[in-house]
């Protein structure tokens, strides 16, 4: 079991618009009274500020998708965490599968991207999952301790401030979830590769993602290694995502 409490987060991925994310995040903050858990939406990068500004002082953080690997300099496109931090991001997805496979981002430039967000204050919520050719091949639990193991290497002692996230490739916006028993199979081996390594690992979060929505939140969040989860689509619907933070704090 992570850290008491559960943290559920909303990954918008490459959604929205002045317009519409205004209403979106008040309808949010506006529902949240009853809500117990922690709580956050990584925006895309062009809408931290205004996310930042619409939720300064509210019980809803700031994320981003991405960070970059580097510190400065000349790379172009790349937002560095300090930036991140400018716009007071709390959280920073990084090696989400669509950067690995879109983005070709491999594990070191992952177990990086943490470091940097580390340095900077920031939490990184690192992504871990195996695609469905890898499950049927059996190679999940390889494939996940693999990804993971590049992080803890990167990062030593400082690995028990991360949080992790547990995305099944297969089950990304396709509408299948992973059993709650294959959810809490793959966040056991990995609170087991963590234990290894800090003896602190009581305190990283590890969450679920891929197809999470209401009907079934409660159950993966029942598990006793799922302490949350990561929300694409359901996190662009308020009422949705609303639900979800419910669920999570029971
Ligand atoms: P969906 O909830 O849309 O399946 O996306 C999951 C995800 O990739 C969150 O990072």
């Amino acid at each position: 079991m992570g850290m008491s409490g559960k943290l559920m987060v909303g990954n918008w991925k490459m959604n929205g618009s002045l317009a519409a994310n205004a209403p979106l995040l008040s309808d949010i903050l506006n529902g949240m009274g009853d809500v117990n858990c922690r709580a956050a939406v990584c925006v895309p990068a062009p809408y931290l500020a205004q996310a930042q500004n619409l939720l300064a002082g509210s019980a809803l953080d700031v994320g981003a998708q991405d960070v970059s690997a580097h510190e400065s300099g000349a790379y172009t496109g790349d937002v560095s965490a300090a930036m991140l931090r400018d716009f007071a991001v709390r959280f920073a997805i990084v090696g989400h599968s669509e950067r690995r496979q879109y983005h070709g981002e491999t594990d070191a430039v992952v177990a990086h991207k943490a470091q940097r967000a580390l340095a900077a204050g920031i939490t990184p919520i690192v992504c871990v999952g195996e695609s469905l050719a890898e499950r049927e091949a059996g190679q999940t639990e390889a494939v996940v301790k693999r990804q993971l193991a590049a992080v803890i290497h990167t990062n030593g002692h400082c690995i028990s401030e991360i949080v992790v996230a547990y995305e099944p490739v297969w089950a990304i916006g396709t509408g299948l979830t992973a059993t709650p028993e294959q959810a809490q199979g793959v966040h056991a081996v990995l609170r087991a590769q963590l234990q290894a390594a800090t003896a602190h690992a009581d305190r990283v979060s590890i969450l679920y993602g891929g197809s999470m929505n209401a009907a079934n939140a409660v159950v993966l969040l029942a598990q006793p290694d799922v302490d949350g989860g990561l929300i694409g689509g359901a996190s662009l619907k308020a009422s949705d995502f609303l639900s979800m933070l419910k669920a999570a704090s029971r």
